[in-house]
């Protein structure tokens, strides 16, 4: 897509304050992180990068534009841009702000931006609204374009995540008692997925959620109702985090417990680190947990993710198991040096391994050499399924020993 509109109608230009002035619409498209410092570190959003893009709209503009908030963003901020645009000295600058949040998942970006659901777009100005629907209406049918007041806008995206999110953690949550059980989590998912009003989409079971907006999002959730006073809202949502935090934790102990009690110098294959499938994306991973968690009972991870260099591997690692003053001990320093190291395919890290662990559900995962993999493994050969991917029967059939995410 890229391609075929550059220099066309796509441009890309570091000329900010020119841009700024030769448009009509103006796009904020800035992360916004979870603060890590100050009031609200840990949860509110970090506003700091929207700020800044409003001053300098605010100084850079001669004319009337429509300034479309894109970041995600918490509810009323849309408030303050317009405080920072109202501080415009030029007396023909003037501006409309929108909200129009972004709803593509990583990994299937183009087809979601070119099918979407549904367009969101909140405002106060109606012309200002119709101008931008005008522009999705070039490819996205009329009645797919939802036209909503500015807080309703900003508070769908993050009540959209969160409802996300929570199925997620909710069939995480049976996936548990489905292992105390003897249900099998897949079959539930599959049983409750028909009926039509809950619906079969997000009902994977899984090592947990990842990725760079659900917690986020939640969390930032639970912190305005908190700032409102709702407590009772922010604890319930909260429990969505909570429950993702127990999903990955307990599996880590179940590959510990599993191995004996101990994985202490043993060889262990992580297949996949991204947060989820066709992405290198690792922020938020269950893999970074998994790992972290396997590595202080000293075992030897060897990863393979066709899409992670090493180098994220260990940063995300150290960011992790660094202490709360933002240092890695030596101790953790020398553990992801020395038993951290990649592989070049999913089989080449199964070599003489005690277990193999997938944590990202890869499409090759599926078509790989089961048969020599296990030859090639110590015994047993423990297999620890953790986005339920591979088929436990045929994997069984060539000897391993294999765990799956609610299935006992
Ligand atoms: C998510 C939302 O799906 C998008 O609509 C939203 O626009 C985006 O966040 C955002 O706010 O930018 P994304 O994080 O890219 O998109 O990926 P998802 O497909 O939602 O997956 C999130 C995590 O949930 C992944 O780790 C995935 O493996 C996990 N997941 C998803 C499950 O464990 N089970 C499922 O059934 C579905």
């Amino acid at each position: 897509m890229v391609k075929e509109a550059r220099g066309r109608n796509l441009f890309f230009t570091t000329e900010v304050a020119a841009t700024i002035e030769s448009s009509n619409v103006i796009f904020i498209s800035v992360n916004t992180p979870t603060k890590t410092f100050g009031i609200g570190a840990g949860r509110a959003a970090n506003l700091e990068f929207v700020e800044k893009c409003a001053r300098q709209i605010a100084q850079n503009s001669n004319s009337h534009k429509i300034v479309v908030e894109k970041s995600t963003l918490p509810v009323r901020t849309a408030e303050a841009v317009k405080r920072i645009l109202k501080s415009a000295t030029n007396p023909n600058a003037s501006f409309s702000v929108l909200s129009n949040p972004e709803f593509l998942a990583e990994g299937t970006a183009i087809k979601d931006l070119l099918n979407p659901d549904r367009v969101l777009i909140g405002g106060e100005c109606s012309e200002a609204i119709e101008q931008l629907a005008g522009i999705y209406g070039r490819w996205v049918e009329p009645e797919r374009i939802l036209r909503t007041n500015l807080w309703s806008s900003e508070l769908s995206k993050l009540t959209a995540n969160a409802f996300l999110a929570q199925r997620v953690s909710s069939i995480n949550a049976i996936s548990a008692l489905c292992e105390a059980t003897g249900a099998d989590i897949d079959e539930v998912a599959n049983a409750i997925g028909t009926d039509s009003r809950i619906g079969p989409k997000f009902l994977k079971s899984s090592v947990g959620f990842g990725g760079s907006c659900f917690q986020k999002d939640i969390l930032n959730l639970v912190y305005l109702c908190e700032h409102f006073g709702l407590h009772e809202v922010a604890k319930y949502w909260e429990q969505v985090i909570v429950m993702n935090d127990y999903q990955k934790r307990r599996f880590s102990t179940r590959i510990v417990t599993t191995m004996f009690n101990t994985v202490s110098d043993k060889k262990i294959a992580v297949w996949g680190f991204a947060f989820k499938k066709d992405t290198n994306d690792t922020r938020e991973s269950a893999a970074i947990y998994v790992c972290r968690d396997l590595l202080e009972e000293r075992a030897k991870l060897t990863i393979y993710d066709p899409q992670v260099s090493l180098d994220k591997i260990k940063h995300d690692l150290a960011a992790l198991m660094t202490n709360g003053s933002g240092e890695l001990s030596e101790n953790n320093r020398k553990l992801i040096e020395s038993n951290v190291q990649v592989a070049d395919s999913a089989e080449s890290a199964a070599l003489g391994a005690h277990a193999i662990v997938v944590l990202t559900e890869w499409d090759e995962f599926t078509t790989s050499d089961f048969a020599s993999v296990y030859q090639s493994m110590r015994k047993p050969a423990f297999l620890f399924d953790g986005r339920n991917l591979l088929d436990r029967k045929i994997l069984a059939g060539f000897g391993f020993e294999v765990h799956s995410i609610g299935k006992s």
